[in-house]
């Protein structure tokens, strides 16, 4: 939800920031631009509609010399994607430029404001506002800089993560934030912007995560000095990262995203060391054992969370229900902030997000925290927004994904739920001794089993061809299959723009049924499990209305795969972890039909990987 860089320094800044907004095209790609103060002293701007290759063909001949200068990577909120709502934005004099990663609320009162003092508008964004409110701020007031951000932002009602610069002081950037990431990296002289540290890492691993309401003086000369709104000081944390370049690299592979499915195996590994002991005989979740009595006493627990890890929450639902009978709600976070929800202390509220940034649970949480609930995170971004946020809670440990479908990050979400499971469980004592050393087994076994199934790869592109031009999909399941279907349908539409539906498979017949034809494909995950029967039952009549199915099953099933038009067929696996195993036809299949679309399987249109927005 846009990417924001900066550089000052000794060195040239254009090849730093180039490079970093690279990094960040995951946040938003629908337009890119940059502003430097060149060693002439004047502010320039360069920005396109498009992609940062775009950006960089626009400056090939052009001055884009300076040792200062901030870009940025947008997905649109105000104002479609063309040069003009591209930033940076300048302020009416052009001696400000400001890049924005959020949304300001209250724009459209401060633009009316604005236009009584003769300030006129070049684009139809808030983050013009922005800038131009915070000249006037400065020009009104006679004010610096540093305190016109403070002034400014203490009249903006939203969300924030901004950068400035002023052509009559190139000797600084000044840098804020309210909800939305922005990380500082403190090198020899020299200072490092970012929504989050992949611009950073190659320079520098020490970095400070602004707080919300927090702003920055970076200066060359004088250094970092953090203040909050009313100018009091802050002391910074100064952090070392634990990232490394290799991790932000597609290592051979052509998307990001096929790099991501295919490193399943290792990052469960890596999700589960140390929580899982070396014997297999024991699953310890610190934050669920660190917070034992209050797991212990939850009168319910409630998800919240969004998309993806909406579908990891609802397994994660069945698994606790299932094995440690505490109710268990799954709430869209969107919907949960405002819809005054019963809630309270005795709650515990499970946020779930890859990102650690997604605007709605952030909210959402905070208003769990209000209403005294206890509020467990399980996120992928280390020091992301939604951790700090929390209590208390688990990371999934499956290092940054950078495709925009969420693939790894679903099953390490799912992982550290089933290990949430299974700690609580034998905490509450509602799960019986064999059952649980069989089911940890089961869980170490995973990983492997994802290598099996990985190697289904070619089998899952041929059959893709077959489906690439269908222009509708069902996915069906019952039990744990059920949300494993409606991810398998998220990450179809995603990516290749074709319409999916996930949906349980015996409620197919109370509507989606109509839909039923013979170019209907119909994705059935009939693994066996309790239920295995009945699901066969619905995969007779999608056959009884010619629809065209294409068949999960577990090795050596017959039933289904003699009914079924196509066959996938995973490793047997306890059917409280199948979705593990079955996410990956699943994303495979999605991935080889949006690549034979063409699409830009990395960056779909319209989305961005981490939605600060409401
Ligand atoms: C789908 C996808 C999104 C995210 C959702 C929540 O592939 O990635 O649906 O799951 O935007 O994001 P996080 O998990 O970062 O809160």
């Amino acid at each position: 939800m846009c990417g924001i860089v900066g550089y000052i320094g000794q060195r040239q800044a254009y090849p730093i920031l180039i490079k970093g907004l690279h990094r960040l095209e995951y946040r938003g790609y629908d337009s890119a631009g940059i502003a430097l103060i060149n060693p002439a002293g004047e502010l320039g701007v360069f920005k396109t509609k498009g992609k940062v290759a775009d950006l960089e063909a626009l400056v090939a001949n052009r001055d884009v010399s300076g040792t200062v200068g901030i870009g940025h990577t947008r997905w649109a909120t105000h104002g479609e994607p063309n040069d003009a709502n591209a930033h940076p934005h300048y302020s009416q004099t052009k001696n400000l430029a400001l890049i924005h990663n959020g949304i300001i609320e209250n724009y459209a009162v401060i633009k009316n404001e604005l236009k009584g003092h003769g300030y006129n508008f070049r684009s139809e964004t808030d983050t013009e506002v922005l800038v131009q409110f915070i000249e006037y701020v400065k020009s009104s007031g006679n004010l610096d800089l540093f305190h016109a951000v403070q002034v400014a932002l203490s009249q903006v009602v939203g969300a924030y993560a901004i950068a400035v610069i002023d052509k009559n002081n190139p000797d600084c950037i000044v840098a804020a934030r309210k909800s939305s990431p922005l990380v500082i990296g403190i090198g020899e002289g020299e200072y490092f912007l970012g929504s989050d540290a992949s611009p950073i890492i190659e320079y520098t691993d020490q970095v400070v995560y602004l707080e919300d309401e927090q702003v920055a003086l970076i200066s060359r000369s004088h250094g970092l000095d953090v203040r909050n709104l009313s100018d009091v000081e802050q002391t910074p944390e100064v952090k070392t990262l634990q990232l490394s370049l290799s991790q932000l690299e597609k290592g051979g592979y052509p998307h990001f995203m096929l790099k991501e499915i295919n490193e399943q195996p290792d990052t469960l590994v890596n999700c589960i060391s140390g929580r899982i002991d070396p014997a297999g005989t024991d699953v310890i979740l610190s934050g669920v054992i660190n917070n034992k009595e209050k797991f212990l006493n939850a009168k319910r627990i409630i998800m919240v969370a969004c998309g993806t890890s909406w579908h990891a929450g609802m397994i994660g639902k069945y698994l606790i229900e299932d094995l440690c009978r505490i109710p268990v709600d799954v709430e869209y976070a969107s919907e949960f902030r405002y819809r005054n929800p019963v809630l309270g202390k005795g709650d515990i509220v499970i946020a779930i997000s890859q990102s650690g940034e997604t605007a709605d649970t952030l909210a959402a949480i905070q208003e769990a925290r209000k209403a005294g609930a206890f509020v467990y995170g399980i996120c992928n971004a280390v020091g992301s927004s939604i951790a700090r946020a929390t209590h208390s809670g688990s990371y999934i440990h499956v290092g940054p994904e950078i495709g925009v479908a969420s693939t790894k990050a679903f099953t390490g979400q799912v992982m550290v739920l089933s290990m949430l499971a299974l700690t609580l469980g034998k905490l509450k004592g509602t799960i019986k001794k064999g059952e649980y050393r069989d089911l940890i087994k089961d869980l170490i076994s995973i990983p492997t089993k994802m290598k099996q199934v990985l190697l289904l790869d070619p089998l899952i592109d041929e059959m893709s061809k077959i489906f690439t031009y269908a222009h509708n999909f069902l996915y069906l399941g019952r039990g744990y299959n059920y949300p494993a279907a409606m991810e398998g349908a998220l990450k179809l539409k995603e990516i290749s723009y074709i319409h999916a539906e996930g949906y349980p498979a015996a409620e197919m017949k109370h509507g989606p049924i109509a839909l039923v034809d013979a170019e209907m494909p119909v994705v059935v995950l009939a693994t066996a499990d309790r239920i295995y029967e009945k699901t066969v039952s619905n995969i007779q009549e999608i056959k009884a209305r010619k629809g065209k199915v294409i068949a999960v099953v577990t090795e050596g099933d017959t039933v289904a795969s003699s009914l079924a038009d196509y066959v996938i067929a995973v490793p047997p696996t306890n059917e409280r972890f199948t979705a593990l195993v079955t996410a990956i036809p699943l994303q495979l299949l999605a991935y080889h039909i949006a690549v034979n679309k063409g699409k830009d399987v990395d960056q779909p249109r319209n989305l961005a990987k981490s939605v600060t927005v409401e």
